[in-house]
């Protein structure tokens, strides 16, 4: 089933000498138990388009669904209802609480959100990204990469249908590399998730069942 779908989507940012058309005209699906690798340069518009493709923003032009639901045609409550049931963010600037510890940014997901996997489960998730000695640390207390693994599990957390990565393993070893990819691979081909990820790391080609490249806004596919 095709989960999300971007259709002739543009973005325009500012006016006049300050505009810059950051998506042009891309058509995108992605369809549950796929992932799906979107490359590119700084500046080619990864975090725009993800952005769009979760319903954070809005496009300037073209329609964006999620699980076959027009975003553009819900009220902003029902958008976030539709995004905080649905879709897991790992967002590039991580987006963790800086005053709340690791344990405490998962207690307030299990607040809001309808479905979280068990916490026997999330024990398992924290060891095997290595972090879940660092539960009662605050996030100034960790490293990047620290920080960058507790967003993912955060966002995996919540169990939801459709997971989109930006730059997720930006701050990783070749180790970690390797773990996070398995990771996302396996949550898309064991439980049928839809797995969106775009970064600039080329380790995490062999984990993508598509590839695409994203050039100044354009979308490409590659295989
Ligand atoms: N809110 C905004 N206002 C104005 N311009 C923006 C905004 N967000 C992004 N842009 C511009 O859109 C273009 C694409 O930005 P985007 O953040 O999507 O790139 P990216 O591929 O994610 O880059 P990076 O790899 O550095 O994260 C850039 O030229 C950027 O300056
Ligand atoms: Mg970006």
């Amino acid at each position: 089933m095709k989960m999300i779908e971007l259709d002739h989507v543009n973005k325009i940012f500012g006016n006049g000498v300050g505009r810059v058309q950051a998506i042009k005209d891309i058509s995108f699906a992605a369809k549950s138990g796929e992932l799906s690798l979107v490359l590119g340069p700084s500046g080619s518009g990864k975090s725009t388009f993800l952005t769009i493709a979760g319903g954070l923003q809005k496009p300037t032009s073209g329609t964006v669904k999620i699980g076959g639901i027009d975003v553009g045609s819900l009220s902003a409550k029902e958008r976030d209802r539709l995004r905080l049931n649905k879709v897991g963010f790992v967002l590039q600037n991580y987006d963790l609480l800086p005053y709340l510890t690791v344990k405490e940014q998962f207690q307030l997901i299990q607040r809001v959100s309808s479905q979280t996997i068990s916490q026997q489960e999330l024990k398992k998730l924290l060891k095997e990204l290595g972090i879940d000695q660092l539960v009662n640390k605050y996030p100034p207390q960790l490293s990047g990469g620290q920080m960058q693994r507790v967003a993912i599990a955060r966002a995996l957390y919540q169990k939801p249908a459709v997971i989109l990565a930006d730059e997720p393993t930006a701050a990783l070893d070749s180790q970690r590399v390797q773990v996070v990819g398995k990771l996302l691979t396996n949550l898309a081909h064991q439980r049928g998730e839809t797995v969106i990820v775009v970064t600039h790391d080329e380790r995490l080609r062999s984990f993508a069942d598509h590839v695409y490249q994203i050039i100044d806004g354009q979308m490409t596919m590659e295989s």
